[in-house]
């Protein structure tokens, strides 16, 4: 197993360019099924995630070929099974969103049912309750989801679960709603960024859909959709993991492609927080040096355009290096404390109550050997690191891979101490 070394203490400073969004790329990879032509895809992101998908569309009868750096040209027309295999599928729990585009090109699916997460249960309740309101009949059987549309037709769907809106539930009924027949309207449809740019690249397809960008979708099906070009918009999450990074080693830090629009809560957060930052354009963000601590936070996280759970580790870390009491409260998945006892190792003090943390912030982390539990926590675990006495040696960083391109050479272009190294030495 691989593990990252990082020698903390280092401010960070220089530029770091933010590279396409993981979780609008996933999807739009798997919308390339709804269409016989070529799909262009630039701004794909070089992650182990985005190989996994591809190999399923390649299973799935598609050619997918990288014809420059971090762009893909996908060609569906071979689409012939219904049938992810299960092998691949059970290594991504995104390759869920390709239900939608199964039934609405071929009007059947087969897809392994997702299974534990260490984030905690990730059902898809709200899923199967969209393509049975399309007309579909589903059955689970041997852990696989069967899915039959031989009758579908446009309806009114609301969406809305326990917890608000489903970002990957919404982008599976809408690829299904596009080409079926009739009005479909989703309500309370998840509007996070990765689901609008969808949204944008199934209309440059052919697709009709009013209210991108709102909780009401209506999509009018058609009865085929053309091929495409597409730009991935920037990921928020690994810019607002940046803006995290420098606010903790204090650094200074320029970041491009960061798009301003997607960062609303994040920003204020930190502003609130009192880390100096200039919005120079619409997409370059710049992070000044601080002299002084930053001040603590009470942060729920929220579907956007609140503060995103995805960037709830990373949060944390600051938090705990912060002076004073800091609440930071996840009910979207209040199972996703992995990564404290972790960080409690090196050195923060952070009890948890229900799906609240209460970060006694200001103790000095001290570099340790710390497990990476998922891709959140991972970063998290190397923020923390960025300011430790001494060297954190990170495993299991297999999941880093999943969504951050380059992490450790962007890092390293901005002055951190990092490498990876193939298996895990002991501490000298
Ligand atoms: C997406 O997961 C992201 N994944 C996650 O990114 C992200 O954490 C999450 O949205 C929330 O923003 C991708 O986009 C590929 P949800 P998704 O359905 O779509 C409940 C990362 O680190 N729910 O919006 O699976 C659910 O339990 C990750 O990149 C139901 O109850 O999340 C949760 O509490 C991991 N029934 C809430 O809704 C359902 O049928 C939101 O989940 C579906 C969801």
């Amino acid at each position: 197993m691989e593990t990252i070394r990082i020698t903390g203490g280092h401010a960070l400073k220089g530029e770091v360019v933010i590279s396409g969004a993981k979780n609008a790329a996933l999807p739009i990879m798997a919308a390339t099924l709804l269409t016989e032509e070529p799909c262009r895809l630039q701004n794909i992101p070089d992650l182990s995630d985005i190989r996994c998908m591809a190999d399923i569309l390649r299973h799935l009868g598609a050619t997918v070929v990288q014809t420059e750096p971090n762009t893909l040209t996908i060609t569906a027309k071979g689409l012939e099974t219904p049938d992810a295999p299960y092998e691949l599928v059970r290594k991504m729990r995104a390759a869920i969103c390709l239900m939608g585009p199964l039934i609405g090109r071929l009007r059947r699916a087969k897809v392994p049912l997702p299974g534990g997460c260490i984030i905690g249960p990730r059902p898809i309740d709200l899923h199967l309750k969209g393509f049975s309101k399309l007309g579909c009949d589903i059955r689970i059987e041997k852990g696989n989801v069967y899915i039959e549309a031989s009758h579908l037709q446009g309806e009114r769907i609301f969406l809305g679960g326990r917890h608000g809106s489903t970002v990957t539930g919404t982008a599976n009924i809408l690829m299904a709603a596009v080409l079926t027949p009739g009005i479909t309207c989703i309500e309370s449809a998840a509007c996070e960024p990765e689901i609008q740019d969808l949204c944008r690249m199934l209309s440059s397809m052919g697709a009709h859909i009013d209210g991108i960008g709102t909780h009401t979708l209506t999509i009018e099906g058609v009865d085929r959709l053309d091929g495409c070009t597409h730009c991935v918009i920037p990921d928020r999450i690994e810019a607002g993991t940046y803006l995290i990074a420098a606010a903790i080693t204090a650094g200074e830090v320029t970041l491009h492609g960061a798009q301003q629009r997607h960062l609303g809560a994040i920003i204020d957060k930190l502003e609130q927080a009192t880390l100096p930052l200039t919005i120079l354009d619409h997409e370059t963000i710049q992070i000044h040096p601080r002299g002084n601590p930053l001040h603590p936070l009470d942060l729920i996280m929220l579907p956007y355009p609140g503060f995103p759970t995805d960037l709830q580790a990373q949060i944390c870390a600051l938090m705990a290096t912060t002076p004073g009491l800091s609440i930071i409260t996840d009910r979207i998945y209040p199972n996703r404390y992995m990564h404290i006892p972790e960080l409690q190792r090196m050195g923060a003090d952070i009890a948890i109550e229900g799906s609240s943390f209460i970060i006694a912030g200001g103790t000095p982390f001290s570099g340790t050997p710390v497990m990476a539990s998922d891709l959140r926590a991972s970063a998290a675990l190397i923020l923390a690191g960025l300011v430790a006495k001494g060297d954190t040696l990170i495993q299991q960083i297999h999941h880093l891979d999943r969504g951050y391109e380059k992490f450790e050479q962007k890092l390293r272009g901005v002055g951190a101490l990092i490498e990876r190294m193939p298996a895990s030495p002991s501490l000298s």
